[in-house]
């Protein structure tokens, strides 16, 4: 048996392939465009004997995706590929309606021309997981309860707008076609292989090149933080036992402000690190120009997946963060590899003007 997995290249997406190796000898495809968010090298440690196949292509190639479940027959699809950065979004918009929305369109199409060709058997054991994201349910007030699988859609920057585009899409193909979709909605992931332009990786590289810590607006903003192998572990389970037409809310149940987080990591740095001749990483804390239409407080109420299919986080946030601290300690050579890229373009593109504020 095979599974299709897009995506495969990017942080999640790799997480997910490697931890499938782990357990799993049941083979991988992975689509994947390669954009400057796709890595190959993340995917370096896995067995040689593991039956991965990678194709580098794009989503939104119908033909290709055609031919890919015409040759390899996937029993799920799993579906991870998209543009993912809100702050991308707000400077370029393009991408993400063309990969989420346009893109995540024609592999649905393709997946239900491949549907409808199973036999009985195949057919009922097909599922197509719609990897989503939380910032769909939109912005919550302090005392605001979580965001339940029952909250109405209110998405409010480019990014999370064509996520819920998809999300829609994809409800109808179950509602309309009777494709067996299941959609998953999770909080801010974290952990190894994260692109250093999300909040905790940034701000490891950051304090580890002693650089400035940017935090946007008053650093009060709230988050719900998962720890990235819980996120696989649950889309497991979500492919083994989800039902189809429903969708699971995915949290790590680590509500914190940016400021906490910053400072927790500020800490770990310290001790991991030689800190004390050069100074507390906190020092390195800059507060700088607000993110627009920055989204207040996130947080999941992952109750549905936990009593439904058994799943619950199993890491804390304390050890999550350690290890990853770790992990950008002990790999360096993919953080360089990162760095000689495009990355340096963008750091300057989305932090140039944004002048300190405090
Ligand atoms: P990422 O940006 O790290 O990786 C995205 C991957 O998709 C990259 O490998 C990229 O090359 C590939 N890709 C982009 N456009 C493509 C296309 N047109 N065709 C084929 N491949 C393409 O993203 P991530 O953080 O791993 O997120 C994975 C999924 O999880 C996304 O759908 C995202 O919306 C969702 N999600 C992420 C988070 C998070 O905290 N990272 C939280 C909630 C939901
Ligand atoms: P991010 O990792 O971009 O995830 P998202 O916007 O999808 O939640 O940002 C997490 C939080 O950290 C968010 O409130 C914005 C804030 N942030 C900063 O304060 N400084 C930064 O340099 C970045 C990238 C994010």
């Amino acid at each position: 048996m095979t599974i299709l997995v897009t995506g495969g290249a990017g942080f999640i997406g790799a997480n997910f392939v490697l931890n499938w190796a782990e357990g799993i000898d049941e083979a991988v495809v992975n689509l994947d465009l390669l954009t400057y968010a796709g890595n190959l090298g993340s995917l370096s440690t896995l067995p040689e004997d593991f039956p991965h196949t990678f194709i580098h292509g794009d989503i939104a190639d119908s033909q290709l995706v055609a031919s890919i479940l015409r040759e390899h027959r996937p029993r799920a699809i799993v579906h991870f590929a998209a543009e993912s950065h809100v702050d991308r979004s707000i400077h370029g918009p393009d991408d993400f309606v063309q990969t989420n929305v346009v893109g995540t369109f024609r592999l649905l199409e393709q997946a239900r021309a491949y549907f409808v060709e199973l036999d009985n058997k195949e057919s009922a054991g097909f599922r197509f997981i719609n990897v989503s994201t939380d910032e769909v349910y939109g912005s919550l007030g302090e005392s605001d309860a979580p965001f339940s699988e029952e909250t109405s859609y209110s998405p409010n920057s480019p990014y999370s707008a064509s996520k819920a585009a998809a999300d829609h899409l994809a409800r109808s193909y179950f509602h309309t076609y009777g494709m067996p979709v299941i959609t998953t909605n999770c909080s801010n992931n974290y952990g190894p292989l994260q692109f250093p332009e999300k909040l905790i990786p940034l701000m490891i590289l950051n304090g580890l090149r002693r650089k400035p810590l940017p935090v946007y607006g008053d650093g009060l903003n709230v988050r719900d933080w998962l720890y990235v192998t819980d996120h696989c572990a649950a889309i497991r389970r979500v492919i083994e036992a989800g039902r189809p037409g429903e969708t699971y809310n995915i949290g790590g149940n680590s509500e914190l402000t940016n400021l906490q987080v910053i400072n927790d990591l500020c800490e770990l740095l310290d001790d991991l690190t030689d800190a004390t001749e050069i100074g507390a990483h906190a020092e390195l804390i800059s507060f700088v120009a607000d993110r627009p239409g920055h989204d207040r407080r996130y947080a999941i109420d992952a109750e549905k997946i936990s009593r439904d299919l058994g799943w619950q986080p199993t890491e804390s946030f304390t050890s999550g963060l350690r290890r990853t601290v770790q992990w950008y300690l002990d790999n360096e050579k993919w953080i360089s590899d990162i760095e000689s890229g495009a990355y340096q373009q963008w750091i300057k593109s989305n932090y140039g003007d944004r002048a300190e504020s405090q």
